[in-house]
């Protein structure tokens, strides 16, 4: 099982203190994007201050021109408000939508929270239609509580 083998291998990423925080994230990016392969865009958006808006931060895959979401708009801003996963198995099918790219076909976004806040999120792309099951929510929501260590 692929995300047995890849849980140990956060760890040891989070735990680089010899690295900056932002380069610890993107090896998190990396370790997912080379690792699993119907995760084609993997990266971090976090609340951009006191402002109701998220800011990108530490990503692998395609540049998006999405550097900031405003609260509620797309997949990633709702997620800032519900605070809740959002597992979507067919992009095409969703209104509120920010297209990156055209060959993404499902996303999936999982909140990271510290002291209890909201305060951004793991965001994955992928061109395999429908991909992600509960096996993928239950390792990102590990992947985020140990990168809220770092925060
Ligand atoms: N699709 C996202 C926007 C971010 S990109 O996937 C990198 C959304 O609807 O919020």
């Amino acid at each position: 099982m692929i995300f047995k083998k890849l849980k140990p291998q956060v760890e040891t990423i989070v735990s680089d203190t010899k690295k900056t925080v932002n380069e610890r994230l993107l090896n998190i990016c990396k370790l997912l994007e080379t690792h699993i392969n119907y995760y084609n865009w993997v990266g971090f958006y976090f609340r951009n201050g006191h402002k109701e808006e998220l800011l990108l931060g530490p990503y692998v895959g395609e540049p998006t021109d999405h550097t900031i979401i405003p609260f509620g708009k797309g997949i990633c801003g709702q997620v800032a408000v519900s605070n809740k996963n959002f597992v979507v198995p067919d992009v095409s099918a969703q209104d509120n939508y920010i297209a990156c790219s055209i060959t993404v076909k499902a996303e999936i976004v999982v909140p990271i929270f510290v002291n209890g806040k909201n305060i951004g999120q793991i965001d994955i792309d992928s061109n395999t239609p429908d991909p992600f099951t509960e096996a993928d929510e239950r390792f990102l929501e590990f992947v985020c509580a140990k990168v809220s260590e770092l925060l």
